[in-house]
C-alpha cells in the first residue's frame, strides 16, 4: 500500500527480495545507489558505498530484522526509511535512518519518512528511536557536543538541524579513522612483540572465511559481549543473543554478500578459550577499502596488550591475503580511549565522525 504524503511524492513500504534476480531486485539496487550517493556527498568519499549484494542479506537478516520504507516521486526513489528493531525480549528501542536525495530536500520529504518510522516504533510499543548520521569534522566553532565531552559536530548540519527539529538530542559521537596500506612491515612486527612480550599466556589464532566449527561457541559468547562491552554512551542497546547459529548465519550473510572477514583472536592457553577477537571485511572488488569491523578483548582478560596483538596480527593478515586493498576504515566512539590509543599507534587517523541521535517518546 503506498500513500500520497505531498504533491507527487509516495511513500510505501517496499517488500525485501529474496535475491537481486527477483522481481524487487531492481528497485533494491536503486534504492543502494540513492544510499551510496548521499553518504559520498556528506563524506566526499565512497569508501562507505555498500554494494546491493552485499546490503541484501542484512536486509534478510532475521536476528536484526528491517523494515524499509521508500519515498518516490514520479517513480523514481528519492528518499528512504529503514527501521531496525532487535528481536530480544529485553529490547527498549528502536533504530531509523533517513536519508532523502540532495536535490529534493526541503520539502517535507526527510519529515514525512520520519514520521512513518516513529509510527512503526510507537506501534511495536518501542519509546525509544535512536539514529546515527554522517559528518565530516566540524570547520566553524559552532558546534555541538554530546553529553559524554567527547567529540562534536557542525551544529549547522542538515542532519543536526533535522535531528534537533524533530526532537532528537546528540548522545554521542564515533570517530571514522582510516589507515593507507600497506602499514610499514617492520613497525607492525615491532608492535607485534613489544605487546607479545606482555601476553605470555596467550597465542593469536586466526581465519579466513568461515567461523572454525571448534570456535563457534566461544565465538558466540564472544559476540554477546560485543554488545554490551562497547562504550555507548545514553544510547540504548539490548544485549544479544548469540548462540552457534547466529555465528554461522553471520559468516552465510558475509559470504553472501561476496565479503571475506578475516579474524584474529587471543587465546587463552590455561583455558583453551578465546577471550578476544577483531574482525576485518573484505569486499570482493579490488580496490574498495576494507572495514575493521568489531574488536573485543574480554574485560577478564584486559591489560596484556592483547588488543595490540590482535589489530596488529590482523592487518598482517590481511597484508598477506589481499595486498591490494588501499586502506581499512573503522569506527570507535571518540571516548573509548583504550582502542583509539591501539588504532592511532598503529597509523590509523581520523576523517569523519558520526553522530548518535536518541529521542524518547
Ligand atoms: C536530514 C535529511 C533526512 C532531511 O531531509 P529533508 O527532506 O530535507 O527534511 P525536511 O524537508 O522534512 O526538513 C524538516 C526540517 O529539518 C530542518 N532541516 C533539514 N535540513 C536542513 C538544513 N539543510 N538546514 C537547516 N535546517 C534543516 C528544518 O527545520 C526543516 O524544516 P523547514 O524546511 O521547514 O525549515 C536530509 O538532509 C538527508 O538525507 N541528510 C543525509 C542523511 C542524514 O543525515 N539523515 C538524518 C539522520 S538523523
Amino acid at each position: 500500500m503506498s500513500t500520497e504524503v505531498l504533491d507527487g511524492l509516495t511513500i510505501h513500504e517496499f517488500s525485501v527480495p529474496a535475491t537481486l534476480e527477483s522481481e524487487g531486485g531492481d528497485d533494491f539496487a536503486e534504492m543502494v545507489a540513492m544510499r551510496n550517493q548521499v553518504e559520498s556527498e556528506i563524506l566526499g568519499t565512497d569508501d562507505f558505498s555498500a554494494t546491493p549484494k552485499e546490503l541484501l542479506p542484512f536486509f534478510l537478516d532475521r536476528f536484526n530484522p528491517k523494515r524499509l520504507f521508500l519515498a518516490r516521486m514520479d517513480g523514481r526513489i528519492v528518499g528512504r526509511g529503514v527501521y531496525e528493531w532487535q528481536p530480544e525480549e529485553s529490547a527498549t528501542a528502536a533504530f531509523i535512518e533517513v536519508q532523502v536525495a540532495q536535490n529534493m530536500r526541503r520539502r517535507g520529504i526527510g519529515t514525512s519518512l520520519l514520521r512513518v518510522l516513529e509510527g512503526a516504533a510507537a506501534a511495536d510499543g518501542l519509546r525509544v528511536i535512536q539514529s546515527w548520521s554522517s559528518h565530516l569534522p566540524a570547520v566553524s566553532d559552532d558546534v555541538l557536543e554530546p553529553p559524554t565531552g567527547f567529540g562534536a559536530i557542525e551544529r549547522n548540519s542538515a542532519a543536526a538541524r533535522f535531528a534537533q527539529s524533530h526532537g532528537y538530542t546528540l548522545e554521542q559521537v564515533d570517530r571514522i579513522s582510516r589507515i593507507d596500506l600497506p602499514v610499514d612491515p617492520a613497525l607492525l612486527a615491532a608492535k607485534r612483540a613489544d605487546a607479545a612480550a606482555h601476553a605470555p599466556g596467550y597465542d593469536i589464532v586466526q581465519w579466513e572465511g568461515r567461523c572454525p566449527e571448534e570456535w563457534l561457541s566461544d565465538m558466540a559468547h564472544l559476540h554477546q559481549r560485543m554488545s554490551t562491552d562497547a562504550p555507548m554512551a545514553a544510547i540504548e542497546f539490548a544485549e544479544e543473543d548469540w548462540d552457534e547459529a547466529r555465528v554461522r548465519n553471520l559468516d552465510d550473510m558475509n559470504m553472501g554478500g561476496g565479503r571475506l572477514n578475516l579474524s584474529s583472536a587471543a587465546r587463552h592457553l590455561e583455558s583453551d578459550q578465546l577471550v578476544g577477537f577483531t574482525e576485518i571485511s573484505l569486499p570482493e572488488q579490488e580496490g574498495r577499502p576494507a572495514s575493521q569491523w568489531d574488536t573485543l578483548v574480554l574485560k577478564e582478560h584486559r591489560g596484556h596488550r592483547l588488543g595490540m596483538l590482535l589489530k596488529v596480527a590482523n592487518l598482517e593478515l590481511l597484508q598477506r591475503v589481499s595486498p591490494v586493498t588501499p586502506r581499512v576504515t573503522t569506527y570507535n566512539a571518540e571516548e573509548n580511549r583504550p582502542m583509539l590509543d591501539v588504532n592511532e599507534a598503529v597509523g590509523f587517523v581520523p576523517t569523519a565522525y558520526e553522530a548518535a541521535w536518541k529521542k524518547t517518546a
